[in-house]
């Protein structure tokens, strides 16, 4: 079997997991966990970061210190796992689905037209026309490792009192390298959240952080994710909390592979140059590329097919692939059409509705070798394996 995406555990990830449960240190305290920040402070330059259970509680803690109140509402795209808009909801909030752009993110001038049409401002807030409801936040997902272009979205979100929150989950080890200094993914907004799950590009088998650039929101965030703990001794609470801290023991995994981080990403981008030298061959089949602005981390490859030229479709494909055990996917059902989230507001959605039709995920760990990637080529060109 090929699947969609391997972990790659090459480092020391036993022994520094032996090395919690010899000393007992394997719950929410431990040297690994502060370790761990620091390697992800150094490597994203981000100045905090708060590590998490989850990319799903760094969403939830980071749309929280955001003010994001019952009866909010929360800008987000509908092509993206379902993780952020099911965060928006935790807080009582409801999700504005917006349409993709050509790399699949967030079509930022859709955003910028919604914004400027859509909206009016009063008392300095910003509310949504239809709906007459306040729109506090943005949620921007890095999709499949490709950056959102935020650069035009800043000084209107500014200008509107509209929290920008990066969901980066997919994207650890991206960049935007069009700045002087190059700038990571999740450095951005006023929160950026990055998930260690064990299909993510590093993983600690589950696992998030938060990014922030100020230590007042990162103290609030530790301060949140501790069940809200106001006194260590006598167990004081002055506000709900929650159960969100990540263990020594997942710590322990994440500071053995970021020790890798650069060797996995190398193996990713020659990943990509490979399939995309393959699949330039073949007739009505292409890369989706990496926007020129940014450097990709190439998480998980994506190709796009043309239904008049390439005689099948994605669904007949994935039949194929599976036949000769090779994991492949589509992209996620869109977000406006999922059951629980089907009566909300969407805004001019139409090229995410061609996406499931034609675009497929295809198998893209680090460790995979070229004589897979050439399986996999052959099969899109009908050769017999
Ligand atoms: C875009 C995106 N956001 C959020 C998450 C949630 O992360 P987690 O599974 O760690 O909760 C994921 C993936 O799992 C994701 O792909």
């Amino acid at each position: 079997m090929i699947l969609l995406h391997e972990p790659t555990l090459k480092g020391n990830e036993k022994k520094y997991l032996s090395e919690c449960i010899n000393t007992n240190w394997i719950s929410t305290s431990g040297k690994f966990i502060n370790l761990f920040e620091k390697e992800i402070c150094k490597y994203t330059k981000s100045k905090h970061v708060v590590l998490v259970n989850s990319g799903t509680s760094a969403l939830h803690i980071s749309l929280l210190l955001s003010n994001i109140k019952p009866g909010d509402e929360v800008i987000v795209p509908t092509v993206s796992f379902i993780a952020p808009i099911n965060a928006v909801n935790y807080c009582k909030a409801s999700p504005i689905f917006i349409d993709v752009d050509d790399y699949l993110n967030i079509d930022i001038k859709k955003v910028i037209s919604f914004l400027e049409n859509e909206t009016i401002t009063k008392n300095n807030l910003t509310y949504n026309k239809k709906t007459k409801k306040k729109i506090s936040a943005i949620i921007v997902v890095h999709v499949f490792g490709n950056l959102v272009n935020l650069k035009p979205l800043i000084n209107i979100c500014k200008k509107k009192k509209i929290d920008l929150i990066e969901d980066a989950a997919e994207s650890f080890g991206s960049y935007y390298k069009n700045s002087q200094k190059i700038k990571h993914a999740g450095t951005i907004g006023k929160f950026g959240c990055l998930s260690f799950n064990g299909n993510k590009i590093i993983t600690c088998g589950g696992g998030g952080a938060i990014l922030t650039q100020s230590k007042v929101l990162a103290d609030k965030a530790r301060y949140l994710v501790t069940q809200a703990k106001n006194d260590p001794v006598n167990f004081v609470h002055d506000n709900v909390g929650y159960n969100y801290k990540m263990t020594n023991l997942h710590a322990a995994v994440g500071i053995a592979q970021i020790k890798n981080i650069k060797k996995i990403l190398l193996n990713k981008k020659k990943i990509f140059n490979f399939y995309f030298k393959e699949i330039s061959k073949i007739n009505g089949v292409s890369m989706i590329l990496n926007p020129k602005y940014c450097n990709s981390n190439n998480w998980i490859n994506l190709i796009r097919i043309d239904k008049e030229k390439y005689k099948k479709n994605v669904k007949q494909l994935i039949k194929i692939f599976t036949i000769y055990g090779i994991q492949v996917r589509p992209v996620w059902f869109l977000n406006h059409l999922q059951k629980p989230y089907k009566h909300y507001q969407r805004y001019n959605i139409i090229k995410a509705k061609k996406l499931l039709d034609t675009v497929l995920c295809v198998p893209s760990s680090a460790s995979l070798k070229k004589n897979q990637i050439k399986k996999i080529t052959n099969l899109l060109r009908n050769k017999n394996i």
